[in-house]
């Protein structure tokens, strides 16, 4: 046999005997067989690199080592699916389903829901082409190299596969993998602080000593156990090296097909199917012709959920017909033909030892409950958020109290109860806050909302740094290279006073920072802030109205607006009417955005403020406060005005700081 059909002979045996072993459980050789198999391929490929194939068998390892995903755009937006807690949402569904077709009986898929981390797989003529995250449902990032170290995904298909075919799954970390991953960081941490332990007290020069005592606190910092398999999961899709993503035994199945030739009009049969072109599928599959059925099947896999060796959250409800799936369509988020019925949270007890306060980039103070670190369905969890002072009041903690935690299918874990009968009477209650944490302004609560604000926005230091972090972020102008280490420092040095100013940096501004200095891969870090700074002049005016942190505009508010407005001067002379009248925009939005003009002038007393879109430079105009155009704002909430207390605060604010 030449060298060439032994390589291909190898190759299809090796895929074989995986899917054997990973897709259908059922291995029909020894490991050490299958080791030897694999070494004769890889030793006949070094010898013969004219038959590399980026598919083969030994790519498996990974090795290749990238600075950044590429952004790329789904052929069919990746959806999420609708949630359902009790039996009468899921009848409700039921009934609105049958109603919606017309029909009185209808058979449903009812599926495992995995809990991990959703991605697409395409496949041209049998071959894996490119594997890419949900990202924000359009557009995600290409992890193709990452999915290939990923045994349980086919690199080559089987049998007779259509030739254009994207397939969606979760890729998840059963719970054994996990477990051993973090009981080999323990022993390694362990091993760690032993020997720092029988060296430190040896070493009597102090510099040394702290050098050492640094680098041990650094590396104790990269052993912390991973907090659940769902963030393992995700977190290990982002790994840049896709050789550490392979050592890694993640899993993955399949719950979706797109095809233009699918094979049935049943999803549950093309499932099957797929299962047959190589790959897993959910390992509880069935399909039921009753809601009652249906109901059945979620009693009987919550009851026995913990005996399963990977993480559910809950079950997928799926219309098993293809023709009516496509009648029913999909809302902008999720399809009107799934739904996922999520399992009661975890819960467990724990002390409450501290409340402390975060502000957010919108001046919003967000009360947080530490307390001792306890572990809620195989999470460690030392914090939860309180929400805002009526959550605490409606609770009535008090530090000290033994307070139940539950974490919900979202993983965010939340405080549901106070178990009283434990307390003491030297228990303090809570008392919220009436002063910033850290700029010590009076708070503010507007009538009609749950939050306290620090309305201090402009010299408010966490709100700054804050709102510079919400600027850069991926979703907004992706300058990705400035992390919140370097934003703090540029602020703490007054090198920058926000978002704009950014816009002034060079290379120079960085030279007397810590960690950056004269050496060479310092110069190189302002280089690579400076180049992405640059790039992010060319992102859309679309990024820049998100990036900007205008309370309440998220991303599809602001495609909203500029869909409707264009440009930032037609936004900014818009009336309160005028806003109302676009899709989705409501009293609160519309009240925020002419807050915005209003923070604006705050800002720009002596500033222009510059962003760049793809098509123009957009100039933030520097408002003169003129009395005429305070009224002239004021008019535009006609009289509503009065209700909007942050308006006012703010106008008065401003006025008296003249
Ligand atoms: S179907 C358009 N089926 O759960 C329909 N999703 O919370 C797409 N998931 O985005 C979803 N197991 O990442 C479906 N058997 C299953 C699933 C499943 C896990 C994930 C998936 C989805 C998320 C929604």
């Amino acid at each position: 046999m030449s060298a060439k059909a032994r390589i291909q002979y190898l190759r299809d045996v090796l895929n074989h005997h995986n899917y054997l072993y990973y897709v259908l459980d059922s291995p029909q050789i020894s490991d050490i067989d299958f080791d030897q198999l694999m070494l004769e391929l890889v030793t006949l490929e070094n010898n013969n690199p004219s038959y590399n194939d980026p598919l083969s068998p030994t790519k498996r390892v990974g090795g290749s080592v990238i600075s950044t995903f590429q952004s790329v755009k789904h052929k069919y937006p990746m959806l999420s699916l609708d949630n359902t807690y009790t039996e009468t949402d899921l009848n409700k569904f039921d009934q609105k389903i049958k109603k919606l077709l017309n029909k009185n009986i209808l058979n449903y898929s009812c599926e495992l829901k995995y809990d991990g981390v959703a991605v697409s797989v395409v496949y041209q003529n049998g071959k894996l082409f490119q594997a890419i995250t949900r990202g924000d449902g359009v557009f995600g990032d290409d992890v193709t190299e990452n999915i290939k170290t990923i045994k349980s995904i086919p690199l080559k298909l089987f049998g007779d596969y259509p030739d254009l075919l994207e397939i969606r799954g979760e890729i998840f970390i059963a719970k054994k993998e996990f477990e051993n991953i973090n009981f080999n960081r323990l022993k390694k941490k362990e091993k760690l602080t032993k020997t720092y332990n029988s060296q430190i007290d040896l070493i009597e020069n102090l510099d040394e000593k702290n050098k050492i005592q640094k680098k041990y606190f650094a590396e104790i910092k990269k052993l912390e156990p991973y907090s659940n398999p769902r963030n393992f999961a995700s977190g290990s899709l982002k790994l840049l090296d896709s050789s550490k993503v392979a050592r890694r035994n993640l899993d993955c199945i399949f719950y979706a097909i797109y095809s233009n030739k699918l094979p049935f009009n049943n999803h549950a049969k093309n499932l099957k199917k797929a299962k047959d072109w190589g790959f897993q599928i959910p390992k509880k599959l069935i399909v039921v012709d009753d809601i009652k059925h249906v109901l059945n099947f979620i009693h009987e896999t919550e009851s026995s959920r913990d005996k399963l060796p990977f993480e559910i959250d809950g079950i997928v409800i799926k219309v098993n017909n293809l023709n009516d799936q496509k009648i029913l369509g999909n809302t902008a988020k999720s399809p009107r033909w799934a739904i996922s019925f999520k399992f009661k949270a975890y819960q467990s007890y724990t002390v409450l030892e501290d409340v402390k306060y975060q502000i957010g980039r919108t001046g919003s103070i967000t009360p947080v409950a530490c307390f001792q670190p306890v572990s809620v369905a195989g999470s460690i969890i030392k914090r939860a958020s309180l929400h805002n002072e009526s959550f605490i009041k409606k609770l009535d903690l008090k530090i000290g109290d033994r307070v139940l935690i539950e974490k919900g299918g979202d993983v965010i874990p939340k405080v549901v109860a106070v178990d009283k009968s434990q307390r003491n009477l030297l228990f303090q209650s809570v008392q919220f806050i009436t002063h910033c944490p850290s700029c010590k302004s009076k708070l503010v609560k507007p009538i009609n909302e749950a939050n306290h604000y620090c309305l201090n926005i402009n010299h408010c230091l966490p709100q700054k740094i804050n709102q510079v972090e919400h600027f850069i972020a991926r979703d907004a102008m992706n300058i990705s290279s400035l992390g919140t280490k370097t934003i703090k420092l540029l602020f703490e040095n007054s090198i920058i006073d926000g978002i704009s100013d950014l816009y002034q940096l060079k290379i120079d501004s960085f030279s007397n920072l810590r960690g950056f200095g004269i050496e060479s891969n310092s110069f190189k870090k302002a280089e690579n802030i400076i180049n992405a700074i640059e790039k992010s002049k060319s992102q859309t005016f679309e990024k820049v109205l998100f990036g900007i942190g205008i309370r309440y505009v998220g991303k599809t508010v602001a495609k909203k607006l500029v869909h409707s407005f264009g440009s930032i001067d037609n936004l900014l002379s818009a009336s309160k009417a005028r806003l109302l009248e676009v899709d989705e925009i409501g009293e609160k939005i519309a009240d925020s955005l002419i807050l915005l003009i209003l923070n604006l002038l705050n800002l720009s007393n002596n500033k222009l403020k510059i962003f760049f879109t793809k098509h123009k430079v957009i100039i933030l105009r520097v408002f003169l406060i003129t009395i005429d155009f305070l009224q002239n704002l004021l008019s535009k909430y006609n009289e509503d005005h009065v209700k909007c207390q942050v308006l006012l605060t703010f106008i008065v604010d401003l006025i008296s700081s003249k």
